[in-house]
């Protein structure tokens, strides 16, 4: 596992397809901030190869990858170690190699929740939170919600069932966060504004708006949904219409980018203009 005499670091996004992926822009920036000595690029592998695709790349020296679709339970089977928030999404992004030991962790949660508290200043510690979705999407981040302590999680599935299988999943980690968890088909909504609503359901990739009763949008409700593009998505101009405050899942992939880096160097990047540099390239695409 030596580096052969190469200076920098390597990592590298590996998924299928991954040239569109931002996270090779996102990972010079944080390099250039912090001075760490990486480099970091896209790895296709062909949908049947990727365990065979990781170890050359073990093989060359990387130090980590992480993981995009469809690669993300792959990753987590040929992890050697889990940590708990990966184990619990039962997914993996994130894979850091060291000692012969294939390290799985899964930053995406930390990401929705560092996005939502931080950048977006809003704090879940006693609110009522609305997930939609009980996909893999969902999973991922209900542990990392149910850590800030909200007074309530109620998860909302097209598919009841799957809601209520998370419901059970995660019954523990809500006693002991003091969270109230409930859920399952749009009947499982409660009555009154939510402070927050997550969108976590596939829906967005082809503009379809998941069900959800108009009056859990309120003022002062935060809806957020983890896609991004260039126009704000149907959910976000749903939500507008209704009178909440919408956001995109760009501030999400910087931060759970941010939190990969943090697992592979030690270091902390600042997201917040990684993110305004983005959204600026987004805006006006042929100005980046
Ligand atoms: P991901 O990894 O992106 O979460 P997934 O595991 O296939 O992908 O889950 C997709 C999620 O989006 C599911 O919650 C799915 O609902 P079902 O479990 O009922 O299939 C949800 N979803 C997809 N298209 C939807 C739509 N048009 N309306 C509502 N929910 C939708």
């Amino acid at each position: 596992m030596s580096q052969m005499g190469s200076p920098r670091d390597r990592y590298a996004v590996i998924g299928n397809p991954v040239g569109h992926s931002k996270s090779p822009f996102i990972h010079a920036r944080f390099a250039e901030q912090t001075g760490e000595p990486i480099e970091y690029t896209h790895l296709l592998a062909p949908i049947e190869a990727f365990v065979s695709h990781v170890q050359a790349f073990i093989e060359a020296g990387g130090r980590g990858l992480n993981v995009t679709v469809p690669f993300k339970l792959e990753a987590h089977a040929f992890a050697t170690r889990l940590s708990p928030r990966a184990a619990a999404a039962g997914a993996v992004n994130t894979l850091r190699f060291e000692a012969g030991e294939i390290h799985g962790d899964n930053t995406d949660g930390f990401g929705l929740v560092r996005d939502i508290e931080v950048n977006l200043a809003t704090p879940l510690k006693g609110v009522r939170i609305l997930l939609l979705g009980a996909g893999g999407a969902a999973r991922g981040v209900v542990l990392p919600m149910l850590e800030r302590a909200p007074h309530t999680l109620t998860i909302v599935n097209r598919t009841a069932a799957k809601a209520q299988e998370l419901v059970s999943q995660f019954g523990e980690a809500a006693q002991a966060a003091g969270c109230r968890l409930t859920g399952g088909g749009a009947t499982a909504i409660e009555p009154g504004a939510y402070d927050v609503i997550v969108n976590a359901t596939a829906g967005s990739l082809d503009a379809a708006l998941p069900e959800c009763d108009d009056r859990a949008f309120g003022g002062g409700t935060l809806a957020y949904d983890m896609m991004y593009g260039a126009q704000p998505t149907v959910f976000m101009q749903h939500a507008q219409t209704l009178g909440a405050r919408a956001a995109d899942g760009l501030g999400m992939l910087v931060e759970q980018a941010a939190e990969s880096f943090y697992i592979w160097r030690g270091v902390r990047p600042d997201g917040a203009p990684v993110l305004a540099e983005l959204r600026r390239m987004l805006a006006a695409p042929s100005a980046a």
